[in-house]
């Protein structure tokens, strides 16, 4: 067990890579820290694509700063995307940095982290437990993505989402095929049901069964899935049996669907291919994919990550970033999920870093010069 205390001055608030329309902070939560007495520096524009302006920062009382010179004198960071490594350079030692890392996908980066002597809290690690729900980035973000996918192919579909009775003759609802549901997925479900679509959903935990007809939707049923418990809630690898039966009924839905939104993940692998081809070649022409899981290689086999095409007359959008083209919303949620983890270690302008916190230690991946999180440890080993 590791305890430190240390008395906060500085807190910045950086800017995000060119591409990124969050920021990690709005000016609505600056007053929770200056009533601590801690001082924010925020970057000149951070908020400016999430319609923040630098007037509405120095009014909630930051100040305005320069990269470096927030780089160089805060004791604790905020940010959502990795830095580069010359901004590392700049940071104070013992600095406390906060943003989204993907730790058991970016070994090397956490070593430069660790060896630099930060202490890092990647907010795609808060542990899934209920007093961690006001704290969860994944959570977050995948409901904007969720509800952003359906919109998304809600208008780039040439048919219409809801049924309508018109003198022109009857327009029946789109369908709408849902891979995985988690949060994402629960989200597509409802927004998809909203705008008046027909939606089935699939996913390898039953226990999501109930869920997904309480949304309206029909959950698609393959016998044989291993639901293992000890997985914390997370999907696991299916047997070759299980997958083969999942294909086949994953086909008979997609082929009958104008829309299929990819959503299955399982954490730190790369995302289970559902949608194959073959299927592809079936589906009807003019339908719209929609693979969220992108970025870890998509449930359909033809993704490609950040880039939309047409294949075969299907148009496929591969994009797990939907979050930032909610830009306001996304900065807001991501900013209380960090306000209410900070509060589980600073309190009235000091930093106390209980790691006999079971959120904490789950949170952390380098501190005082070591890699904390365990299964970053493994990954090294
Ligand atoms: P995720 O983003 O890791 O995966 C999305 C969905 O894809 C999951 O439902 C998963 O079962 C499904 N999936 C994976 N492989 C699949 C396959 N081969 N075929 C079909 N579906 C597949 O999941 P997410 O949304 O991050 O949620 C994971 C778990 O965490 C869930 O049990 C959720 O209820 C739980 N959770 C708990 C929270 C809390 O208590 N604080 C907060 C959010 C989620």
């Amino acid at each position: 067990m590791i305890n430190q205390f240390l008395y906060i001055m500085i807190i910045g608030v950086l800017k995000e890579p060119t591409g990124e329309q969050r920021v990690a902070l709005l000016p609505a939560e600056i007053a929770n820290l200056t009533k601590q007495n801690i001082e924010v520096f925020v970057e000149q524009h951070a908020g400016v694509l999430a319609f923040a302006s630098n007037e509405e920062y120095e009014k909630a009382g930051a100040k305005l700063k320069s990269r470096d010179e927030i780089l160089t004198v805060s004791d604790m960071v905020y940010c959502i995307n990795k830095l580069d490594l010359s901004d590392i350079e700049k940071l104070k030692n013992n600095v406390i940095l906060f943003g989204v890392f993907s730790p058991y996908d970016s070994i090397d980066y956490i070593k430069t982290l660790q060896k630099k002597g930060i202490t890092t809290f990647s907010m795609d690690i808060v542990p899934r437990t209920t007093r961690a729900q006001s704290m969860d980035v994944l959570s977050s973000m995948a409901t904007v993505s969720g509800y952003k996918a359906v919109l998304t192919a809600a208008t780039e579909l040439p048919h219409f989402f809801p049924m309508f009775m018109t003198a022109a003759g009857t327009i029946t609802p789109a369908k709408v095929l849902i891979l995985g549901a988690g949060v994402a997925g629960l989200q597509a479900i409802s927004t998809a049901r909203r705008l008046g679509a027909v939606v089935e959903a699939f996913d390898v935990r039953s226990a999501v069964k109930e869920e997904v007809m309480s949304l309206g939707a029909k959950f698609v049923e393959v016998e044989g899935a291993i639901d293992d418990k000890s997985a914390g809630g997370y999907a696991v690898e299916q047997t070759e049996e299980f997958k083969q039966k999942q294909r086949e009924a994953i086909h008979n839905a997609a082929i009958k669907s104008d829309v299929v939104i990819c959503t299955a993940q399982i954490p730190g692998r790369k995302a289970p291919v559902l949608l194959l081809n073959s299927t592809l070649s079936e589906m009807k022409k003019g339908s719209v994919v929609v693979d969220l899981a992108a970025s870890s290689g998509g449930n359909c086999e033809s993704t490609k990550n950040n880039e939309t095409f047409i294949h075969e007359g299907i148009k496929i959008i591969g994009n797990s970033n939907f979050a930032s083209t909610i830009s306001s919303d996304a900065s807001k949620m991501y900013g209380k999920n960090l306000m209410n983890f900070s509060k589980l270690i600073l309190k009235d302008g000091t930093i106390n870093l209980n790691f006999e916190d079971d959120i904490v230690v789950g949170t952390c991946v380098t501190h005082a010069g070591n890699i904390t999180n365990e299964r970053v440890k493994q990954l090294i080993n």
